[in-house]
């Protein structure tokens, strides 16, 4: 059995980055977390980002510490980061990707506990149309 992980984030891009660049970093993701058994959602609201991801604790963690440094992005808030017994909240889903024009939807994340953080990725899914 693998040591679980969850971890989830909000930060904000930086205003150099390109939309183009957020497709490509949507990209790389889904290939490396592939290729790391990682599985999670990541949903941009136009000038923020909530992700989480969930995996092996060592793969989730080096992540975790490859994202904190990503210059795409700042003002990294943790608002999750617990081992867990599973089962995974996405199965299928290497990185689901959505945008969302509601920029009310993440700041309510601002406000969770990471209880409740957990708690609300589900209604958060429903709320957003995310790409496989
Ligand atoms: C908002 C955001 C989300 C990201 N999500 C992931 C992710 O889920 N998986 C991943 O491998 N890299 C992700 N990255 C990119 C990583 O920070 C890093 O650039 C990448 O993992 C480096 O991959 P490499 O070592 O294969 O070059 C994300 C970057 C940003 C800005």
């Amino acid at each position: 059995m693998e040591n679980l992980y969850q971890y989830a984030y909000l930060s904000c891009i930086r205003p150099e980055v390109s939309l183009t660049r957020v497709y490509e970093i949507v990209q790389v993701s889904r290939k490396n977390n592939r290729n790391a058994n990682i599985t999670g959602i990541l949903v941009f609201d136009g000038w923020r980002f909530f992700q989480y991801i969930e995996g092996a604790d060592d793969t989730v963690l080096d992540l975790v510490r490859k994202l904190r440094q990503d210059e795409r992005h700042h003002q990294f808030t943790e608002l999750l980061s617990t081992p867990f017994a599973g089962p995974r909240l996405f199965r299928n889903w290497s990185m689901g990707y959505s945008v969302t024009a509601d920029e009310t939807l993440l700041t309510a994340f601002t406000r969770l506990t990471p209880g409740e953080v957990v708690l609300r990725i589900p209604d958060l899914v429903d709320s957003v149309d995310l790409e496989p």
